[in-house]
């Protein structure tokens, strides 16, 4: 059996730039998992002694707090900054920018848009920053409901699908008079999209490594299972089952923006004792 990784897989900018933030902090903390991969935020802790607060009313003046690369609340940062804790933003540059967005958008008076999952720490945070009316929509029938204006500004979480932005897209311009779209999915998301789908068309069975909360290790998964059916979601080599391999000829490999490269390894070599 062949095993082979995709073209582009794994950590992305986004996520390498705030593991280098957290690890050149040593002793602080994180308010809420830095990224989506328990095993990292481990690492983090007993390499850098960088620990994780998910209570946001523990923090104590003076801590040093590191915020995550999906950003948060506007209201959470103000409160951090009233506590005066040294803060340190790993918020993702593809993140701040529909927050950028969306308040300037809604301080020139349009409804927005986000097309995304309500309940993701990103798109809390991206919503937070509206100053007037925000919906957040993962389907056009969503909106059907929503009294919407005829000025409306769309952004999209980072790590959506491209076609289904589109299709929403196309419905709302046809419908309202002016939509501004901007186009906020990140290129980490695309190019190890491509990847996986280059890789599970040439795969019999397919290993997608990552987060089980993750949204893009997910989306990763759902594209490789369009092509190769024998597809599995990971987060460790312990995970692995040998009875998948039987039979198979070529198992393509690909991980999530918040995977780190020594997991991979871990499970590509556990792979090939197979
Ligand atoms: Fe940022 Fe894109 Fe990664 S939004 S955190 S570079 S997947």
């Amino acid at each position: 059996m062949t095993i082979t990784l995709a073209e582009n897989y794994g950590f992305c900018f986004g996520v390498k730039r705030a593991i280098d933030i957290a690890e050149e902090t040593q002793g602080a903390f994180t308010y809420g998992p830095l990224i989506h991969n328990s095993k990292e935020i481990n690492r983090l802790k007993n390499d850098f002694n960088v620990g994780l607060q998910e209570d946001i009313s523990q923090f104590k003046p003076q801590d040093t707090v590191v915020i995550r690369t999906h950003g948060i609340e506007k209201n959470e940062l103000q409160y951090l900054k009233d506590k005066e804790v040294d803060i340190i933003d790993a918020t993702c540059p593809y993140v701040t920018k529909p927050q950028e967005i969306v308040q300037e958008m809604s301080q020139k008076g349009y409804d927005i848009v986000i097309f995304g999952d309500e309940n993701h720490p990103e798109i809390k945070g991206v919503k937070s920053y509206a100053e007037g009316n925000v919906y957040v929509v993962l389907t056009k029938e969503e909106l059907a409901d929503i009294p919407l204006k005829n000025r409306i500004a769309v952004v999209a979480q980072t790590t959506r699908k491209v076609d289904n932005y589109l299709d929403l897209i196309n419905y709302m311009i046809v419908k309202y008079k002016e939509v501004r779209v901007f186009n906020t999915i990140c290129n980490a998301t695309f190019e190890n999209q491509d990847a996986a789908r280059d890789l599970a068309q040439k795969s019999d069975i397919m290993i997608v490594i990552g987060g089980k909360n993750s949204s893009n290790t997910k989306q990763l998964l759902a594209i490789a299972k369009e092509y190769c059916p024998d597809s599995y979601l990971i987060e460790g080599p312990e995970e692995l089952q040998d009875s998948w391999f039987k039979q198979k000829e070529a198992c393509g490999i690909t991980a999530g923006a918040s995977t780190p490269d020594w997991i991979i390894k871990q499970i590509k070599e556990k792979i090939a004792s197979f």
